[in-house]
């Protein structure tokens, strides 16, 4: 069994990079451990505590992050089972909260906690760099939505219980789960009715358009009565920097490592060798294309192995992956362990659980069913027709889900309006007359390609703009039911 004793003897071999979201092995990033054929099931609480199945335990208003006067927040565990207690951090909208949409955000990893979203990128505060404290965010998300940050699966962050989930959809029932606990809380019932989004990032690229389709699954069961429950008003959907459809993103490594707006990341004879582990028979092209077409769980997590070991890990060079600006490790941003893994802290905020950026067993879990490898464009194309106005943006200075891959995937999109999209040019972006990004839009989708930004779209600045100024609005004009455009 893959116990946590075991996770930390393998933390010796992880990259250097900081602020990580996805997590790494014996120096591979996404890589699978030999020794994982079992599910782990280990109990991450570190305090007895009193878990209230079906309902929320809340503190509200701990001071912490939101220190604008008289905006409610809230934070503690959705108990979904005796033994699994998913974290929440609620702040209402600082701008009229009784109209403003109702976000959840979603880190990935997968096994990453979603305080990566708050501390680090785009909540009401973000951390100094010497990670001792937290300063007020001018841009946050909450200015324009109600936001609920979520620490999931269960074990992530400041969850804690049983490991039990695997796959991308097992999470998504999960998150239902709580949203449904959440939803029928009288804090929080009024925001039933409020128009619901999922932003994510990362490894978000399968959770977004996972738990979006599972959602809208799950409303028409309740709307015919084959279940009950509260319906999610889901319209909105983001997705940054995400993994998607990994045959469409592999390919984008050996181009953004060639060639990219910075500089290369590695000498051409390395983009030579990977090129051949793409293309030669059984190669990573080969076993991705294996897993799509059935594959079992081992296909699949074979194929993860083998592309993360000679592909998106060597194309890396010296580079932080997560900013290509900087040699790997990029200080930046903050590690939020100092400041969230303190007692004093937990106790106000309702934290139960010991803190860390990413939970291994959980990580381990997902890389044996090989769920890394399987494809979420299908779940995307189901939620971008069905209605739902959906965004997917990325940093242009990202290796690890660079654009290179993620317009492919965009441009592989079978939707209603994947003609019109596919038809046009890109067209700048720019924030205030400043230049920011590219842009197109067609019918109720967008995508956006961010100047200057690493994996963390809305911890970066670029030229005249501020630290996630160039997000907010990204974030504002989705959220305001339209299409991007200039300012
Ligand atoms: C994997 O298992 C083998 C055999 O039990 C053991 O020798 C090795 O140390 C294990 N490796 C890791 C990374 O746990
Ligand atoms: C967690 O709860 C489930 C359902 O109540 C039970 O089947 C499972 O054995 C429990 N796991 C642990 C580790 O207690
Ligand atoms: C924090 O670090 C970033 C990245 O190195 C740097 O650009 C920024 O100026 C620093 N912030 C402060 C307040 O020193
Ligand atoms: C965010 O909202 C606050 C409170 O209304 C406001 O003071 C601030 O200017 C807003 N920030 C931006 C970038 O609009
Ligand atoms: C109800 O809707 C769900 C979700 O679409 C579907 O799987 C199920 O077959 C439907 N049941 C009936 C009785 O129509
Ligand atoms: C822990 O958090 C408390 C409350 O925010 C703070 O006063 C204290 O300085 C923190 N301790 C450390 C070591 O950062
Ligand atoms: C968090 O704090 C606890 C108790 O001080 C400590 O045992 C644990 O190692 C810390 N975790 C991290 C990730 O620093
Ligand atoms: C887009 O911006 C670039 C510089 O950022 C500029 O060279 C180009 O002319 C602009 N294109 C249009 C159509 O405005
Ligand atoms: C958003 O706008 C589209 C058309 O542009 C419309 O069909 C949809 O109902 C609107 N959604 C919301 C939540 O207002």
């Amino acid at each position: 069994m893959f116990v946590t004793a075991a996770a930390t003897a393998l933390l010796v071999g992880i990259p250097a990079a900081l602020g990580g979201q996805v997590p790494a092995l014996d120096g591979v990033w996404g890589a699978v451990s030999s020794n994982s054929s079992q599910r782990a099931i280990v109990a991450t609480s570190t305090v007895p505590a009193v878990v209230t199945p079906g309902k929320l335990r809340v503190a509200e208003n701990s001071g912490v992050c939101e220190t604008t006067p008289g905006v409610y927040q809230a934070s503690g565990y959705g108990d979904i089972a005796s033994n699994e207690s998913i974290w929440f951090w609620f702040f209402e909208s600082r701008n009229g909260p009784d109209n403003a949409p109702l976000t959840i955000w979603l880190n990935g990893g997968p096994g990453s906690s979603s305080m990566i979203g708050l501390f680090q990128e785009h909540g009401p505060c973000r951390l100094t760099n010497d990670s001792s404290g937290v300063t007020y965010n001018d841009y946050s998300w909450n200015n324009v939505s109600n936001i609920l940050y979520i620490d999931q699966p269960v074990g992530v962050g400041f969850s804690y219980g049983t490991l039990d989930i695997g796959t991308s959809q097992e999470a998504a029932a999960d998150v239902w789960s709580f949203l449904q606990i959440f939803f029928a809380d009288s804090r929080f019932s009024k925001y039933q009715e409020h128009d619901f989004a999922i932003w994510t990032e990362s490894y978000g690229g399968h959770y977004g358009p996972t738990f979006a389709a599972y959602f809208l699954v799950q409303n028409a069961a309740i709307a015919n009565g084959s279940i009950s429950g509260l319906p999610i008003n889901l319209k909105f959907l983001g997705v940054g920097d995400g993994l998607t459809d990994p045959l469409s993103q592999y390919p984008g490594y050996l181009e953004y490592a060639a060639s990219n707006p910075y500089h290369p990341l590695v000498s051409t004879s390395d983009i030579q060798d990977s090129t051949t582990r793409w293309q030669e028979s059984g190669g990573c092209k080969d076993q991705i294309t294996a897993c799509y077409d059935g594959g079992s769980d081992d296909t699949c997590s074979a194929a993860q192995s083998y592309c993360n070991s000679y592909i998106l890990s060597p194309l890396a060079g010296n580079y932080d992956v997560y900013y290509v600006l900087s040699e790997d490790p990029d200080a930046y941003p903050p590690d939020p362990t100092p400041y969230l893994n303190n007692s004093t802290l937990m106790a106000l905020i309702g934290a139960e659980s010991d803190w860390s950026e990413t939970n291994y067993d959980v990580y381990q879990n997902f890389a044996d069913t090989g769920d890394w490898m399987r494809n979420s464009r299908p779940d995307l194309e189901t939620v971008i027709d069905s209605g739902v106005r959906t965004i997917v943006f990325d940093g242009d200075a990202d290796y690890i889900l660079n654009f290179d891959g993620v317009e492919a995937m965009v441009k592989n999109l079978q939707t209603k309006f994947s003609n019109e999209f596919n038809q046009q040019q890109f067209t700048n972006w720019t924030v205030h007359g400043e230049p920011a990004g590219i842009y197109k839009n067609a019918g109720t989708f967008s995508y956006v390609r961010i100047f200057g930004a690493g994996h963390e779209v809305a911890a970066y600045e670029y030229g005249n703009l501020a630290r996630g100024e160039a997000a907010l609005q990204m974030f504002s004009q989705i959220m305001g039911n339209q299409s991007l455009f200039s300012t």
